[in-house]
């Protein structure tokens, strides 16, 4: 599918700083990837945009790479790691996740704060062989992605649609039920742990619920 609508908006929303999903991420958010791994482990954020997920991962001891289709919240990430007195410990790589410019087998674990719920359905298996791809043998991957049982949305209410599917300013957003995301990743990850949370974490007016659901690549 064409993402370029999708790509112009995160640009735009970066630029003009109305990224409302941006928050500062705490060791709870990550427990669930970094309890099962050790430090020094090698971890990809898929949609990384400022980097803050990855900063915080790198502060508490592992190697990370971000990646992100958006050119210039790339550049503007790597050039904040010096301030963050990171240097050596994180990077950030303009890259798509459906094609992930990335050798097999490198990571231990990977993690996706926001992204998955934004592709389209056709390309959900593509996205799920990519991860499988990277990870090491046994690797670990945590997926956060919006929950069907999100009360509202701007003006949605995935409660009360067959699709749970919605556009806003160009960008396609889904809402997941468990299930539904164990299915999609079943032919190439065994489920370690899943969660429905209604979290603090508010993007914009909206206070959403999060499915975090923990793989074991198979
Ligand atoms: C909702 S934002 C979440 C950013 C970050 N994880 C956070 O929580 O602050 C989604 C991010 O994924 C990126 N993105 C969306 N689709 C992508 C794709 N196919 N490949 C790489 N990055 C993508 C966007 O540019 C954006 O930075």
């Amino acid at each position: 599918m064409d993402y370029q609508a999708h790509k112009t908006y995160f640009e735009t929303a970066y630029k003009t700083g109305t990224d409302v999903w941006t928050h500062k991420p705490t060791n709870k958010q990550v427990a669930k990837l970094t309890s099962k791994l050790k430090k020094g482990d090698i971890i990809l954020e898929l949609g990384s945009g400022r980097g803050l997920f990855a900063k915080h991962l790198a502060e508490i001891g592992f190697r990370v790479i971000g990646l992100d289709f958006e050119s210039a919240i790339v550049r503007k990430a790597n050039e904040a790691i010096k301030d963050w007195k990171l240097e050596g410990k994180v990077g950030f790589l303009e890259g798509d996740a459906l094609n992930i410019p990335l050798v097999n087998e490198n990571f231990d674990g990977a993690c996706d704060f926001g992204l998955f719920e934004n592709l389209y359905k056709e390309d959900w298996p593509q996205y799920v062989k990519e991860i499988h791809r990277i990870l090491k043998p046994g690797g670990l991957y945590l997926n956060v992605s919006l929950s069907s049982k999100t009360s509202g949305f701007f003006e949605f209410h995935p409660s009360a649609s067959s699709t749970r599917e919605f556009e806003k300013y160009g960008v396609h957003y889904y809402f997941f039920e468990g299930g539904e995301i164990k299915n999609i990743f079943k032919t190439h990850f065994e489920v370690v742990s899943q969660e429905v949370k209604p979290t603090e974490v508010q993007r914009g007016m909206n206070k959403l619920t999060l499915i975090e659901t923990l793989f074991k690549k198979i």
